[in-house]
């Protein structure tokens, strides 16, 4: 049983769920911090774990603890970790965003690449679309060049009071480029948002050089699992509603189509799970 002391920051979306799914797995939630300590509160007595802190503390008052979790979303907390970190306060603290600045990086799945860190360190472990889409492109393009693709994802409510169909800005093209820089350039990447709490769809449409026959992407699809085991392909249709509780990067529809040289299918995820899932996997590997 892992025995990892947490603190965890940010105790909105991300932060409820990474916390649950912390205990699950055996790791000693100790504090938890919001900027509204109403939901540090709530969080910690849902739980049934963890002391509230006041988050507007001094680094050298923050407590001795293995790891630090940030799920604030906040880019000006930067130089706090680093504080913190310097004072050897904790060995790492993982980032559930995609963050430029951060000092380093961790990509879950991405084909040929190992994931490692150094202790010490602020980790960006990347945003949720780019955890669904990069590991899937990368592998398929090591047996399917794509030409071009294009990517729309199907993003849940981000205004929690805005029940309406709209486009949204998304970094995916920037996930892309950080790993896969010469497939950013053939990809095109929309994002829009739906009036869904929770589950996230990548609709994908990707040119191939040459025609692929169906029987042979049919094979590849449903074999990619047993080389990276955070993608799934599943058999029946997945709604969002059934795709969460699922710690998947993506899940592979079933109903997709190959018509000469051009694919067309829809990737699953988990939105919350998704990126909080692979800091799990990530601590289990370090
Ligand atoms: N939701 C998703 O689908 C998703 C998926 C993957 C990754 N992410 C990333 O994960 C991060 C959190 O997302 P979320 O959806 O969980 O956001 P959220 O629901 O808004 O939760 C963030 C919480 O952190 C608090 N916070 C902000 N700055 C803080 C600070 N300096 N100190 C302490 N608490 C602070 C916020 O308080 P206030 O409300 O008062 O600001 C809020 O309660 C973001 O970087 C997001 O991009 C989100």
């Amino acid at each position: 049983m892992n025995k990892q002391t947490v603190a965890l920051w940010g105790c909105g979306r991300i932060g409820r769920v990474t916390g649950k799914l912390l205990l699950e797995n055996g790791y000693i939630l100790c504090w938890l911090y919001d900027r509204d300590p109403s939901k540090s509160s709530t969080l910690a007595s849902d739980l049934g774990a963890g002391e509230v802190g006041d988050a507007g503390l001094e680094p050298d008052a923050h407590p001795q603890v293995d790891v630090i979790i940030d799920a604030t979303g906040d880019p000006s907390l930067l130089p706090y970790w680093e504080a913190v970190l310097h004072l050897g306060k904790s060995s790492n603290v993982f980032l559930t965003r995609r963050e430029p600045k951060a000092q380093e990086h961790v990509m879950m799945g991405v084909a040929s690449v190992e994931p490692s860190i150094s202790q010490g360190t602020t980790v960006a472990m990347g945003s949720c679309t780019g955890n669904a889409l990069v590991p899937f492109i990368s592998h398929l393009s090591r047996e399917y060049l794509p030409s071009t693709f294009s990517c729309r994802v199907l993003h849940p409510l981000k205004q929690d009071d805005d029940y309406s169909l709209r486009s949204i800005e998304t970094a995916l093209s920037r996930s892309l480029a950080d790993w896969e820089p010469d497939l950013a350039k053939k990809a095109m990447t929309q994002s829009m948002e739906l009036p869904v709490d929770r589950g996230m769809a990548l609709d994908l449409s990707i040119c191939f050089n040459q025609p692929v026959s169906q029987k042979s992407m049919e094979s590849w699809l449903k074999s990619l699992p047993s080389r990276c085991p955070h993608i799934q392909f599943s058999h029946t249709p997945p709604t969002s509603d059934s795709i969460v509780g699922n710690k998947a990067s993506a899940v592979i529809d079933p109903g997709w189509n190959m018509v000469g040289n051009q694919l067309r299918l829809l990737l699953w995820q988990d939105n919350e799970l998704g990126v909080s899932a692979r800091i799990l996997d990530l601590l289990e590997t370090i």
